[in-house]
């Protein structure tokens, strides 16, 4: 570094300035636009601010680092008053830059819902270590510290940041012999208005405010559907109007009876061909999100003309769903949702089937779902072909009823009660 100037900050001290100074100021217009943590948007903002405050505390203890090693040049021309309030608001930055992240990291580290935070998306950061795994009582004590100071660290920042700024302003509008300006924004003309430098900082204060209000983060993403092996066959779909009984061709083989006449089936066991899906969808604050279970095993035994004998269990590994947004699906397994640690198996078991229609039938039975067993029908689809089955079925459950969603999370305004279940699955004879 070329030997100190005693009437500017080095450019180091000046870069990080600046770009500390653009950060915050994105942190509080962020914050401010975050409200509703619970909605996608408030989600998304709060991921931006998280990875936004964790750069600040690294630039401010570069910062600080390399202010220590670095001694400001000495400040001349001041007053005795002026002097201590410059080094008292200097001061109050400092705790400010280092606190305000601290605080934050250790408000959603004590988090109910212990949501990852990806900086940016892309990098994994930790957790302050030791808080999340906490007791909830000592872990509602850090959180209620992390909110209560971030909040009371925020109302410094505004009070210093009026001061500074203040400061700045009057030395350069008013002073014309105190270059303050000039230490930061070398080249700056105390006593002018319009000085580039000003125009360049409050151009670049306009940048800041625009982003944060117009920023429009990615929204939280629904699981893509899983490519499956019978897409092709909507079961959904009304009945096909496909003559069962065929035009009585010349020479029609008798293979194509209805199937009302064909042998009746056995009661056999059924292996559950790969490609088959257990979906879920449901809304976030008027998103649509759609999620799967990646690892669910399901033993069946079925036939569609013993009924009575007939039993499926489907047993779900909680901890394989995925609906699209990584930091999302990690939180899906806490206490607040699914509590995987606790309940890691949803199961589904059905023992009493009807038919309701042509290759229609409704399975009844309990879920278990976190603990709690629910009767559940299933209604579904299904067509038996030689040694393969298809099978679709779709029916809605109460989430409130099992408790997943616990706490905040319990109010059904931006995630409805109802949780439309599918499956699609394709199995063939044992
Ligand atoms: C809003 C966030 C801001 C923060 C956190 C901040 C922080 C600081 C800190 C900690 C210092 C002491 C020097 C250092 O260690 O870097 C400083 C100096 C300074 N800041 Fe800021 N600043 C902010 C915004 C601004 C703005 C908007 C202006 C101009 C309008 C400004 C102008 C200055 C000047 C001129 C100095 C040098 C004061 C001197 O030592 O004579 N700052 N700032
Ligand atoms: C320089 C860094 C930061 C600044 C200036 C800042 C500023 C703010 C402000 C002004 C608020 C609104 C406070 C209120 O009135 O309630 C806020 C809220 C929040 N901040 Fe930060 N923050 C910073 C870093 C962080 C970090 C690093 C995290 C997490 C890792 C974080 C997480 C949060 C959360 C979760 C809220 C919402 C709290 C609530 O539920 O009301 N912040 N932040």
């Amino acid at each position: 570094m070329p030997a100190s100037r005693l009437d500017r900050y080095s450019t180091v001290a000046i870069v990080l300035h600046w770009l500390i100074a653009a950060a915050i100021v994105l942190q509080i217009l962020l914050a401010w636009r975050m409200d509703d943590l619970h909605t996608p948007l408030g989600f998304a903002l709060t991921q931006l601010h998280k990875s936004v405050g964790i750069t600040v505390l690294f630039l401010s203890l570069a910062r600080l680092g390399w202010r220590l090693a670095n001694p400001p040049p000495p400040m001349v021309g001041l007053t005795g008053w002026e002097r201590a309030l410059a080094h008292i608001t200097h001061i109050g930055f400092y705790v400010i830059m280092i606190g305000m992240p601290l605080t934050g990291w250790i408000m959603v580290s004590a988090s109910r819902i212990a949501i990852p935070t990806l900086l940016y998306g892309v990098i994994p950061w930790p957790h302050v270590p030791g808080i999340a795994e906490l007791a909830p009582a000592a872990k509602t004590g850090w959180r209620e510290f992390g909110h209560e100071s971030h909040e009371w660290l925020a109302y410094g920042a505004y009070l210093l940041i009026g001061l500074h700024v203040a400061g700045a302003l009057k030395h350069q509008l008013f002073d014309r012999d105190q270059p303050v300006l000039a230490r930061m924004a070398p080249g700056a003309k105390p006593g002018r208005w319009f000085d580039p430098r000003l125009l360049a900082i409050a151009g670049g204060a306009l940048v800041v405010l625009a982003f944060a209000e117009f920023l429009k983060p990615p929204l939280p993403a629904s699981a893509p559907a899983a490519p499956t092996a019978h897409d092709e066959m909507e079961m959904d779909e009304a009945p096909a109007a496909k003559p069962a009984s065929a035009a009585p061709a010349a020479g029609a083989a008798p293979a194509a009876a209805p199937a009302a006449m064909a042998a009746p089936q056995p009661l056999s066991h059924w292996a559950v061909a790969p490609g088959s899906t257990l979906g879920f969808a449901t809304t976030w604050g008027g998103q649509a999100i759609e999620g799967r279970f990646d690892t669910w095993t399901a033993d069946i035994t079925f036939s569609p003309d013993q009924l009575d004998k007939s039993k499926v269990s489907v047993s779900i590994d909680i901890a394989s769903i995925k609906t699209g947004d990584a930091q999302r699906d990690d939180s899906l397994p806490s206490a607040d949702w699914f509590d995987a640690a606790s309940h890691p198996k949803a199961t589904f078991v059905a023992d009493r089937f009807e038919k309701t229609g042509e290759e229609r039938y409704v399975a009844k039975g309990k879920l278990t779902l976190r603990g709690v067993t629910k009767p559940l029908s299933l209604p579904f689809r299904l067509k038996i072909d030689g040694d393969k089955a298809r099978m679709s079925g779709v029916t809605t459950l109460d989430r409130t009823a099992f408790g997943v969603g616990q706490g905040e999370w319990q109010a059904t305004d931006q995630i409805p009660a109802g949780v439309k279940v599918s499956v699609k699955l394709t199995a063939t004879r044992k």
